[in-house]
Order: structure tokens, then C-alpha cells, then sequence
């Protein structure tokens, strides 16, 4: 009798799975449903349901193990036609006044004028470029590093409110439709309930952390596991799209069938976006999804071509972040971390507490002096705050509740990696010593220091190698594999091959992703040494300016460090961390050596040679209608240069209202082009 019911349960479950196959035939591989979600989802769960009521159904077909289609393999690396940047960030009234300011300067607007801007809450999810072509999803990518993303177009593929097809006929040809991927709170916490929570906690601590962790899983079954959302909000390439603003951008994604938030605003004036922000930061306990903030765009197209990008973000937008979580904990040790630039960072180990749903259990007291100013002492009960990506931080002390046996923290004065001094740095502009107290010794000699500087040469924004985490690079250090950034392209694989969690798949992944990072663009080259002072921005100066990697190299040979002063942007504080750098014979063989591994070659550039190409040029007076600023953007995005003297190398001397005389006369004696603000744009219409 009981096999009797047994087959019969068999044959309604083997039923119900081939259903479920076929739907999910129609829905991930030839992207038409051929259910609506509430059926889909009635029939998975009927299926689930006899499979927790009859352990013996389980099998390698589940729909809790597959959903019945293929694998993707490794992601591929692909660029994006358009980067995929990020928002500076506002956290106050003065904050957006300022970035309004410049705004207001940048374009030499009225001040009468009342800039209109979208207003969309900040998703806290992961970010994704949706390539189109005739109405088709064609391919997905993960943001990577801005510049090149990863390749989860099947992963994306499960994510039911990304349109498959889009029929409309004024869906432009091609775009990249970019929005964010996230988890609603509800599904999160379900997903969490239903899970052994002990194996999942690494991946999926938060909502955030489970929608990029399901994003990235090399199986889009995977993916399917959890709920995941898209909401669209900008795009990267595209070809002729016809919308001149984003709000109207926004109700045209709404049409073609993308979710767009509900909450998006159009608001004019900075005391109407506080209002705003202030009622959305109480409204944010009741929606099913974390914002960590309102991102405001420039509304209109125009000025936001104009206004353009600085390195990482555009000009046009910002997003302003809501304030942080608190919770109270006790601090159970202070821990000295020494920094990629020697810095010694003061961390507070805390008994771990939950903020804003994160569980945290340290958090940073900045530096000597705070220590000093707020008296902060281990066994002190603190207020911990979290603000978003944002690293947790002791923000007061409660001086009342202290122990009586506590004793005043003495902050070491040697650094506790390689026992060197410290010293802190005198700042001759502020006449005062830095708060900041530093190991002074030769940073490869240091253990703390060299090893984050060899994370910092390998993350993302330098060399960018996969595969070579924190963790990793930790683990190779004590076992004496990396000791030098130039080891990492000489690793002995043998050795590696016979680590405990290393096999021949993994290690020759490591291979791969190593070898394919030894062409590096000088800009990159120079970022990735980690010289103090030295970003992304001035890493991009340094090589616009120095043209050749020898120039580079021969720097310290030929004394020539001054010569970095004529760079703008460039002052005397990079150029004597620079000095300091190359003064360091470490350093230089560091240098040396990569140079022979790698082939460093000119910035990569997607930006075809602009019609100014080689030609520099300089202002004198005020221009009409633009700023400085603005006309040396357009300038510089044609290829041209700015250069600040009268010299032979000048090509077009710029003059404006109330030139100077003096100007004029050198660049007519030196037969130099004297040209109008008109006769400029004429130039700049003609290379667009
Ligand atoms: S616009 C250049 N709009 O915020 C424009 N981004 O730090 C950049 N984000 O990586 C993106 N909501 O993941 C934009 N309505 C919104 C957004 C938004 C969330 C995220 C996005 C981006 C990050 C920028």
C-alpha cells in the first residue's frame, strides 16, 4: 500500500518537475514565458513542498538544486564602450552648495537661474550595464572596475524585471540600459530564514552582499536562488536615443517595460532637495529596500554633456547620502594597523554589535590625536556609527559609564610592525604637526607597509589581477612567494600547486590572470606603485606629461623633479613625496625590475584623436558665457593643451574681455596665433 502512494507521489512530483522544465525552457533560453510569475512560482513552491513532505523524492533535478539550464562558464572580461563611474558623495547643506557652486562656475550661469534636477533614491545594490541591440538583450556586464566589466549576462538573464525583448519602435537600435541589481529586504530576510545560515553568512550578510554574491555565482542556478531586482536609471552607449532630459529618459525606460523607482522626483533649489532628503530618511524604515541616499543629476542633457566627468564621476550629478546608523558596544582591544604610506591607524576591536543589519566588530579611531582628544580607552563603553560603504567609527565616549581601574591608551611610539621610529610631519602651510603619526622607515622594509602595498599595486584601480586577494597576497608573503611587486610576475606555480586549497585549475587561473596584466598603461603603472599623493588623477597628469616611460625612469638621474611643477595640478607636495620615492634605491630597483617584466605603453585611450591634436593654446581676460574651466574641458577633450607663459611653444593665444596688454604684445612679437572666444568655438565646431 505504501508503495502504492509512494509511485503515485513519484509520478506526480516527475510531472510537475518536467512542467517546470519546460516553463523554464520558454523563460532563461528562449526568453518568451509562457506562465505568468504567480503560476510559475505556485508550481515551484508545490514542488518544494513535496519534497520536504517526502524526503525520498530529493533528487539531483530539484528545482531547490536547478532550474534546468546551462551553466555559464568564467566570466569574461569585456570593456565597456561607455565606463560605468561613480558619484562623489554630498553629506551636508554646505556640501551641496559647494558642488552647486561649481556647477554655477563651470558652465558661467546666471545666478538668477534655477537648476532643475532628477531626483532618485540611492539603491544600495550592485550595478549593471544591459547591452540592447534591435530590441534584443544581447549581453550583461557587472560595473568591474569602471572600465571593464564582467560578463553575467545568463545570471542576468534570471532576473525577471529585465526585459528580454523590447518591441517598442522607438527602443533606440543600440544602448546600454544601466540600473541596479538588489534584493528586496522581504525576500532577504525569507531567503535567510530558509538557509543554513552558518554556511551562507560569509556570502550573504546583507542584502547587498547576497544580491552581488548570487550576481556572481559561476552557475546561474545560483543566481536564480535568490529573488533579485532591477531598476534602470541611466544608460552608457547608445545610438540615437531622443530624449533631452532624464526625466523624460526615466518615463521612456517606464514605457519599454523597465521598473523605474516610484520615488524619483524632479526638484528645483537646494532647500527643496534637504526637504526632500529629510522626508525620504524618514520615509526609509518602510521601503522593502535599502537607499543609502538621493542621487541628484543636472536634468537636462545639454549641460550635462558640458559639465562633463573629473576622473571618476561627472560633474553633473552627486549623491547625497543619508546619515549614519548608531549603536552602543564596548571596546575590547586597541589595535595599531600600519598603512600602505606608514600611516599607524588606531582600530577598536568592539564586542560585536548589529547596525543598520551589519554585524560590526571594528571600528577606526582615526588617528594619535583623536585617541588623544576624546580620551578614548579600551574597556569604554562608545557610540559605533556606520554611514553606508563608509568604514565603522567610534564617535564618542561615555565617560560616565568608564571603569575604574581604566588607564589612559598610550599609543606606541615605534612602529609595532618593524619596530622604526614614527614621526609625525610637520606642515609648513598650516604651521601645525599632522595628526597622522607614521613609520618612517624605507617601505618595502616594513612588513605591514610592503605587504599593503602590494594589495594596492594588484587592486583594482592599478594592475587589477584576479585572483590575488588580500588573503591570498598575505598568505604568499609569509611563505615568502611575494616579497615584491616584481615576484608576483616570477611566482614559483610549482610550490604553489602543492598548497593546501591550490590545484592545477586554480593555479593556472592565477597564471592567466597574472600574465594578461604584463601590458599596463603608464598611467595605471604609475598609480600602482602607491606613491603618497600620488592618485589615479595625478597618476593620469604625470603620464599625459611625461609622454615616455623613460622620462619616467630617468626622473631621479637627470634631477629633473621640478620640471613637474609646469603640470597643473601638480604642486610642491607630490613632487617631493615623488622626490622621497625615487630617493629610496629599493624603490628604483622595484621600478627597474618591473620595467623589464612589463611592457608599459601609453594611457589607453577609448577617445579617438581629437581635431586639436598637439596644438596648445592660452587665455588671457574673461570669456563670455563660459568659464575657464569649461573652455579648457573642451579644449583638453580635442586633444589641445593649456599651457600657462607666453612662449614659442604656444600655439593660439585665447583673449577674452580685459586682456593683458603685456600678453598680447609677447605673442604678437613671437608670431603667435591671436584668436577670439568666437573664432575658438569655430575651431571646437568644426572638431565636433
Ligand atoms: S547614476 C555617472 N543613478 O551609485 C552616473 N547611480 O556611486 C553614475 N546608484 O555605481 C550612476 N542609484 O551603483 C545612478 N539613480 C541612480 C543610482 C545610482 C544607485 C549607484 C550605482 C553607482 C553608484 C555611484
Amino acid at each position: 500500500m505504501i508503495n502504492e502512494e509512494n509511485k503515485f507521489i513519484k509520478k506526480d512530483y516527475k510531472k510537475k518537475i518536467n512542467l517546470l522544465d519546460k516553463y523554464n525552457k520558454f523563460y532563461y533560453e528562449k526568453s518568451s514565458p509562457i506562465v505568468n510569475d504567480q503560476d510559475y512560482d505556485n508550481l515551484k513552491n508545490a514542488i518544494l513542498e513535496l519534497e520536504k513532505k517526502y524526503k525520498f523524492l530529493k533528487n539531483k533535478k530539484s528545482p531547490s538544486l536547478t532550474v534546468g539550464f546551462k551553466p555559464s562558464k568564467n566570466f569574461r572580461k569585456v570593456k565597456h564602450k561607455v565606463p560605468m563611474l561613480s558619484l562623489s558623495n554630498a553629506f551636508s547643506k554646505d556640501d551641496l552648495v559647494n558642488f552647486e557652486k561649481k556647477i554655477f562656475n563651470f558652465l558661467s550661469l546666471n545666478k538668477d537661474i534655477n537648476l532643475e534636477y532628477s531626483v532618485e533614491p540611492k539603491i544600495d545594490g550592485i550595478s549593471a550595464s544591459l547591452f540592447y541591440r534591435n530590441g534584443n538583450f544581447i549581453q550583461g556586464l557587472s560595473r568591474g572596475d569602471g572600465i571593464e566589466g564582467e560578463e553575467i549576462t545568463e545570471n542576468l538573464k534570471t532576473i525577471k524585471d529585465i526585459p528580454k525583448h523590447i518591441p517598442s519602435r522607438n527602443f533606440p537600435k543600440e544602448i546600454d540600459i544601466r540600473g541596479e541589481v538588489f534584493i528586496q529586504n522581504s525576500d532577504f530576510i525569507n531567503f535567510i530564514r530558509n538557509s543554513d545560515f552558518e554556511k551562507i553568512k560569509n556570502k550573504f550578510a546583507n542584502p547587498r552582499n547576497a544580491a552581488s554574491g548570487s550576481l556572481r555565482q559561476k552557475d546561474p542556478k545560483e543566481t536564480s536562488k535568490i529573488p533579485l531586482k532591477f531598476i534602470a536609471y541611466t544608460f552608457g552607449f547608445t545610438k540615437n536615443l531622443d530624449s533631452i532630459t532624464q526625466s523624460d529618459f526615466l518615463k521612456k525606460l517606464k514605457r519599454w517595460g523597465f521598473k523605474v523607482n516610484e520615488y524619483n522626483k524632479i526638484i528645483k533649489g537646494i532647500d527643496n532637495l534637504i526637504q526632500n532628503h529629510k522626508n525620504l530618511e524618514e520615509k526609509r524604515k518602510e521601503i522593502d529596500f535599502d537607499i543609502d541616499g538621493i542621487v541628484y543629476k543636472i536634468n537636462n542633457f545639454d549641460l550635462q554633456k558640458r559639465l562633463g566627468f573629473v576622473t571618476n564621476a561627472p560633474r553633473w550629478a552627486i549623491a547625497h547620502k543619508f546619515s549614519a546608523n548608531n549603536s552602543i558596544s564596548e571596546i575590547i582591544k586597541i589595535e595599531i594597523q600600519v598603512g600602505r604610506t606608514g600611516a599607524l591607524t588606531p582600530v577598536a576591536k568592539i564586542k560585536p554589535v548589529s547596525i543598520g543589519g551589519v554585524l560590526v566588530s571594528n571600528a577606526t579611531l582615526h588617528n594619535e590625536d583623536e585617541i588623544e582628544r576624546k580620551d578614548i580607552r579600551v574597556g569604554d563603553e562608545v557610540t559605533v556609527e556606520r554611514a553606508g560603504d563608509v568604514i565603522p567609527r567610534v564617535i564618542s565616549v561615555n565617560i560616565k559609564k568608564r571603569k575604574k581601574n581604566s588607564k589612559k591608551f598610550l599609543f606606541p611610539k615605534k612602529c609595532p610592525s618593524c619596530g622604526s621610529a614614527t614621526e609625525k610631519e610637520y606642515n609648513e602651510v598650516t604651521k601645525k604637526y599632522d595628526a597622522v603619526r607614521r613609520c618612517t622607515s624605507d617601505g618595502f622594509e616594513c612588513e605591514k607597509m610592503a605587504i599593503e602595498r602590494i594589495k594596492h599595486f594588484v587592486s583594482k584601480e592599478a594592475f587589477n589581477i584576479d585572483g590575488l586577494g588580500k588573503k591570498i597576497i598575505e598568505n604568499f608573503w609569509e611563505l615568502k612567494l611575494i616579497r615584491l611587486p616584481q615576484d608576483i610576475f616570477n611566482l614559483n606555480y610549482e610550490k604553489i600547486r602543492n598548497l593546501e586549497g591550490w590545484g592545477n585549475l586554480s593555479v593556472s587561473n592565477l597564471k592567466y590572470s597574472i600574465d594578461s596584466k604584463k601590458i599596463i598603461s603608464f598611467d595605471k603603472f604609475i598609480y600602482s606603485l602607491g606613491i603618497r599623493h600620488i592618485g589615479q588623477e595625478n597618476a593620469k597628469l604625470l603620464s599625459t606629461h611625461l609622454k615616455k616611460t623613460e622620462n619616467f625612469f630617468n626622473l631621479s638621474k637627470n634631477d629633473n623633479f621640478n620640471e613637474l611643477l609646469n603640470i597643473d595640478g601638480i604642486g610642491n607636495t607630490q613632487i617631493s613625496s615623488i622626490e622621497n620615492f625615487f630617493s629610496n634605491k629599493k624603490n628604483l630597483k622595484v621600478i627597474s625590475e618591473l620595467n623589464n617584466v612589463l611592457k608599459i605603453v601609453p594611457e589607453i585611450s577609448s577617445n579617438k584623436i581629437g581635431i586639436l591634436s598637439n596644438k596648445t593654446f592660452m587665455f588671457t581676460g574673461k570669456l563670455v558665457n563660459m568659464s575657464r574651466a569649461e573652455a579648457k574641458s573642451l579644449i583638453e577633450k580635442n586633444s589641445g593643451k593649456i599651457i600657462s607663459n607666453v612662449n614659442k611653444k604656444l600655439d593660439y593665444l585665447v583673449i577674452g574681455e580685459k586682456p593683458t596688454a603685456k600678453k598680447i604684445s609677447l605673442a604678437k612679437n613671437l608670431q603667435i596665433n591671436i584668436i577670439d572666444q568666437n573664432q575658438l568655438f569655430k575651431m571646437l565646431n568644426e572638431a565636433n
